[in-house]
């Protein structure tokens, strides 16, 4: 067979394990890789390159993709799908191995549905992609926002500050929720519960109240402010301009908070946008083991001609889930897990 594999949406630590994995496993099948370069715009525009073992050579551990990405929507320009069909074609492919997150999918699920023969990888440090326990890249990411965590905790301590860190989480607040229990936040904002200033006040002045004089509060960048009762505000946004899913840029939400925490506690108040450091450099571990467990398995359904599904881990096993399931709606925080969290508020 003649596979074609590519890397959509944003870059997420283990993507090039996914890639090493494939490349390896198809090896075995006697079968060819094809790297289609930058995501769907690849497809779209014709950008191929070869992948064989050589190129597949030391990569395991790098962050990054190393056949690049982008947010390309090949549902943008009405002519687009026939022309990643046409040129899917051409390129004498007989199946294609999508690792993206919910957009990325999305359109490979709208593909499959017009006959191209897909299956897909579960990308995103989000965490946020239906039918699968968890995406790769989400570890590493809630690794270095520990880290960073801690390492805010000794300043914060030092200054008698409360410091606000924003990560990011777009629609789940899955890496606030995970570094802010590993991190011992004593308030986790995420964009499943909107924000009541309130409340965020009256938690960090019990804190403080008790003796202590520092906090920390963690918040996704996707959170959102309480308006009124039961009326969430806007994102906060860097940009109004929108991607081709149709995204804002987010970001801001933790310099906000900052401020209006200072204001009504009177305590001074710093904040830190970790950005992209939690989506670049060395996945850890965990994601490198998952990512390897998602190419091997990709490739082996790609095998069995099990297409326009997606290999997902659930429990310890991975299985293959419709994309369409995946892609449905977004996986938001198990609110069981975020009362985790809120056992140490205050
Ligand atoms: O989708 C993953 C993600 O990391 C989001 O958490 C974040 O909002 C977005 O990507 C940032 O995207 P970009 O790198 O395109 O600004």
């Amino acid at each position: 067979m003649k596979i074609g594999v590519l890397t959509g949406g944003g870059d997420c630590p283990g993507l090039n394990a996914v890639i090493r994995a494939v490349v390896r496993k198809a090896d075995a099948f006697d079968s060819r890789v094809v790297g289609i370069c930058n995501g769907w715009k690849g497809l779209v525009d014709l950008a191929p390159m070869d992948l064989d073992i050589k190129a597949v050579t030391g990569i395991l551990h790098t962050g990054g993709t190393i056949i690049g990405t982008s947010r390309t929507n090949p549902y943008k320009d009405p002519s687009g799908p026939d022309k990643v069909l046409r040129n899917f074609r051409l390129l004498g492919l007989d199946a294609l191995i999508a690792i993206g997150g919910e957009d990325t999918l999305g359109a490979a699920s709208k593909l499959f549905e017009r006959g191209l023969p897909v299956v897909g990888v579960p990308k995103t440090i989000d965490n946020d992609l239906s039918g699968t326990d968890f995406t790769f890249g989400f570890d590493t990411a809630v690794s270095i926002a520990t880290e960073a965590i801690d390492r805010i905790h000794t300043t914060a301590e030092s200054h008698n500050r409360v410091m606000v860190v924003e990560v990011m989480g777009r629609h789940a607040g899955w890496i606030a929720t995970f570094a802010g229990i590993a991190g011992g936040a004593n308030v986790v904002l995420i964009p499943e519960k909107s924000i009541d200033i309130d409340e965020v006040c009256d938690l960090i002045l019990r804190r403080h109240s008790r003796g202590k004089n520092f906090s920390i509060v963690v918040v996704a960048e996707g959170a959102k402010f309480q308006e009124k009762p039961g009326a969430e505000g806007e994102l906060v946004t860097q940009e109004a301009r929108t991607d081709e899913f149709g995204h804002v840029q987010l970001g801001g939400i933790s310099q906000l908070l900052a401020s209006a925490i200072e204001k009504r506690t009177k305590f001074e108040t710093r904040f830190v946008v970790l950005g992209h450091i939690q989506r670049g450099g060395s996945p850890t571990a965990h994601d490198r083991i998952l990512a390897t467990r998602y190419g091997i398995y990709a490739t082996e359904m790609v095998h069995r001609c099990e297409f326009g599904k997606m290999a997902a881990l659930q429990g310890n096993r991975i299985v293959a889930v419709p994309l369409a399931e995946a892609t449905a709606k977004e996986k938001t925080v198990d609110m069981v897990l975020y009362s985790v969290a809120e056992e140490f508020f205050g």
